[in-house]
């Protein structure tokens, strides 16, 4: 999903190389080594990640595989080639128990709840450790046209499922983050020169519930949407009732792009909705 809009966003003002799984899997060593040696880039961005949050709590040894030794892989070999690295991260790393709507800051301590968020917390330090020149941003609720996520699973109910019940958390609160205004935010940071660890989530929050009532009837869909409470949703890993993030050290260097949630939203589905809703049909 990020991957895919980083290469088009990039690809303006720079050359991009974007290998697929087949032509460098970040878990191997060597490949990634001879990946850098043979391309000699400046920079390297790692989109790459097991990004499956349930799948994550019965995949152990596969997720630490790919989310901690993947990152720790690109982070030595970007040293040994004097690449600078980043590394995309998640709100995951926080048990999110502040008080609804206080936000979480870059510098606070991070507990995660789940098998996904503690490979994540571990990825941060394997690139820290590792790469002396690292930007590690840390996003949340990304949606975007290709690759699965929410807004798509709230379509493909509404198409498929319109008379069940579909249950969403009324208690559990997230920036929707389009992962095309993510990818114009790490160009920003690239060109900025910015180093160090970034919060980049869209402005404004929302529940589940709330995000999507927002889609189905921005698109004149027909769902049966009910509230209910995180804690009712029976699923094999712990989320964080509380996901906000505040873009402080981007607001501090005047680099932050990122939008209101719904402004961004609107466009997206304004462009996509029509598409989204065929593909969903097929
Ligand atoms: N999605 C979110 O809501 C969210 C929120 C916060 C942070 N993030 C972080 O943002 C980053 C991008 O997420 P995303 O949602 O764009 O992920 P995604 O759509 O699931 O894409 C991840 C990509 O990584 C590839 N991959 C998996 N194992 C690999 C390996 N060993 N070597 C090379 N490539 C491999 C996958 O290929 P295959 O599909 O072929 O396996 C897939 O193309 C990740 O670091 C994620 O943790 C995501």
């Amino acid at each position: 999903m990020l991957g895919s809009e980083c290469k088009k966003v990039l690809s303006e003002g720079h050359e991009v190389i974007a290998p697929s799984k087949n032509e460098m899997d970040i878990t191997s060593w060597d490949g990634v080594i001879n990946n850098l040696q043979k391309i000699s880039p400046d920079v390297v961005l790692n989109c790459a990640a097991f990004t499956d949050v349930d799948g994550s709590e019965k995949e152990d040894l596969l997720v630490r595989k790919i989310n901690i030794e993947g990152p720790r892989n690109l982070a030595q070999c970007s040293a040994r080639y004097n690449c600078k690295f980043f590394h995309i991260s998640s709100n995951y790393v926080f048990d999110g128990q502040k008080t609804i709507p206080q936000p979480y800051f870059e510098d606070d301590s991070l507990s995660p709840l789940s098998a996904y968020g503690k490979s994540k917390l571990e990825s941060e330090i394997a690139v820290r450790e590792n790469s002396p020149n690292y930007v590690i941003v840390r996003t949340a609720c990304l949606y975007g046209i290709n690759g699965k996520n929410f807004v798509k699973a709230i379509i493909s109910h509404a198409v498929h499922k319109k008379t069940d019940v579909l249950k969403l958390a009324d208690d559990q609160i997230g920036s929707p983050t389009w992962a095309y205004r993510l990818a114009l935010q790490i160009r920003q940071i690239l060109n900025f020169g910015g180093i160090g660890t970034y919060h980049a989530t869209a402005e404004g929050y929302c529940s589940p519930f709330e995000y999507a009532g927002f889609i189905v009837e921005k698109l004149g869909l027909e769902a049966r949407l009910e509230p209910c409470k995180l804690k009712d949703l029976a699923r094999p890993a712990k989320r964080p009732a509380n996901s906000l993030m505040e873009n402080r050290l981007l607001k501090k260097q005047a680099i932050n792009v990122m939008v209101d949630w719904k402004e961004d939203m609107n466009t997206f589905l304004d462009t996509f909705g029509e598409q989204l809703i065929k593909e969903a049909e097929a």
